[in-house]
């Protein structure tokens, strides 16, 4: 064996020392992705992670390596994160063929969807252009029950019923008022009029609204049909339309009738957004930064930027693969599914008693200044103000009955209130509120502008 060979063999018996570290630490983090999957935890700990990295460089004596190793920890550590995801994401992982709903030509499938049970799993396709090829990505060879808005432009419903067998295509009038057992009754027996049987299906043309409510009304008819979600608005595209949360409002308080009901895939093209006017264009990007704050600072960066956050269909694709890895990890919204609620205490009880002054995104968005650390506050400030955002309350608002809205809450735990708060961007925690803290953080809403 001449030098080279004995130096070659050197760094061959590292390497396979490397290679059995790997899997031993890969193994490590799979038992970490179970323990956090059971006991409800954010996959993320930006904290714990510094405090490993820095620990580990800390142990490499030369200097000028020190860098070099740090670089490479940071890979590990990214590698081990997505790997962790996918183990909470039921391994589906992005783009898993298992997933694929469409034909050969059904490119590109950006996320997909599994609860870790076989055979449950849904398709999202995220492509310009894709209402016109509907066809070639969704089963419309059956009778289709398509649901749209009066604001949403009638040619994108238009266009994907020209692709049906059979379409029939039903028209609610724009606004969170649709959201109403009235409207779930009327769009039943209009879907029973069109002789939907339980082979046929429902599809959702427009924002949260008509997804909402054309959810519902699938999981309802003949005890529940298939449904697709074509979403229309920014913030249908970054979160409702995945997740199957569907729901109508009852005596003022939202959501307060609904059920889980998954679409069998979600058609996402960003084209339909030329017609969206700005303002609810910034109502989408709300919830996009609430994906930021509580599960990627990166993402968070990009709003930053003044350049701009880029192209729409990468943020859409990034919001979705936060989404798509939380819903999979918690689909009944038990445990880190609730991390997505975020700002929506508030931002519930403001948009209640705003009366249609306040959008649910611009609720939410004044919902989440006071949840977070004061250093986050101050990064997040600039960002809303950036995206058109509001960052107070201008318009005379009755904290009272905001009260009585976020009294029906969903998350209410007797007279204490589970809350989401961002210690750090990136992270969050729950943490409970009492009904008087509560009424503190609100007034802190109305005037958080001038507070910081
Ligand atoms: N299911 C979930 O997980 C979930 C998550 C977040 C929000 N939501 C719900 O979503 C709803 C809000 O959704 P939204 O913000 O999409 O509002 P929206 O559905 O009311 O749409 C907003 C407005 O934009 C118009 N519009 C839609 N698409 C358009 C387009 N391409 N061009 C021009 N105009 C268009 C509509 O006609 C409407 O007037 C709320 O009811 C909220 O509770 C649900």
């Amino acid at each position: 064996m001449n030098d080279l060979q004995r130096l070659r063999a050197g760094i061959d018996r590292i390497d396979g020392e490397l290679a059995r570290l790997f899997e031993e630490r890969m193994a490590a983090a799979a038992e970490i992705a179970a323990w956090k999957r059971e006991n409800g935890r954010p996959v993320r700990d930006p904290a714990r992670e510094r405090e490993v990295l820095d620990r580990a460089a800390a142990r490499i004596e030369d200097p000028a390596l020190r860098p070099r190793f740090a670089a490479l920890m940071e890979a590990l550590m990214a590698q081990s994160r997505e790997y962790q995801s996918g183990l909470l994401d039921g391994a589906a992982g992005i783009s898993s063929p298992a997933c694929r709903g469409g034909g050969p030509a059904s490119r590109p499938v950006e996320g997909c969807l599994s609860h870790g049970t076989p055979g449950i799993g849904y398709p999202i396709f995220l492509e310009r252009g894709a209402l016109s090829r509907a066809a070639s990505l969704l089963d419309l060879d059956r009778r289709v029950f398509v649901v749209t808005d009066d604001g949403v432009p009638a040619r994108y419903a238009e266009t994907l019923a020209a692709q049906c067998r059979a379409a029939t295509v039903f028209t609610i009038p724009r606004g969170e008022a649709s959201k109403s057992p009235k409207m779930l009754t009327a769009l039943l027996e209009a879907m029973l009029r069109a002789g939907l049987t339980r082979g046929d299906c429902a599809v959702a043309v427009g924002g949260g609204v008509v997804g909402d409510l054309t959810g519902l009304a699938a999981a309802l008819c003949l005890r529940g049909i298939d449904w697709y979600n074509v979403p229309t608005t920014l913030l249908a595209m970054v979160d409702s339309s995945v997740g199957g949360k569907t729901a109508v409002d009852l005596d003022g308080v939202k959501n307060a009738v609904g059920a889980f009901w998954q679409p069998r895939a979600v058609l996402i093209d960003p084209e339909l957004l030329e017609t969206l006017p700005p303002r609810q264009l910034s109502n989408g990007l709300a919830e996009a930064v609430k994906m930021a704050l509580t599960h990627d600072a990166g993402l968070f960066a990009r709003f930053e930027d003044p350049a701009g956050y880029g192209p729409v269909e990468d943020l859409i694709a990034a919001c979705l693969r936060i989404k798509t890895a939380v819903v999979a990890a918690d689909e009944r919204d038990h445990g880190v599914r609730q991390a997505l609620n975020f700002g929506h205490t508030l931002g519930h009880g403001l948009e209640a008693a705003a009366g249609g002054r306040l959008l649910h995104g611009e609720a939410v968005a004044l919902g989440m200044l006071p949840m977070c650390a004061s250093e986050v506050r101050a990064r997040l400030l600039p960002v809303l103000e950036r995206l058109g955002l509001p960052t107070s309350v201008n318009f005379d608002l009755d904290p009272e009955q905001a009260i009585a809205a976020i009294c029906h809450d969903k998350k209410r735990l007797d007279s204490r209130f589970v809350t989401v708060f961002v210690p750090e961007i990136g992270s969050w925690e729950f943490r409970e509120a009492g009904l008087n803290e509560l009424r503190g953080l609100l007034t802190g809403c109305e005037g958080v502008r001038h507070d910081c």
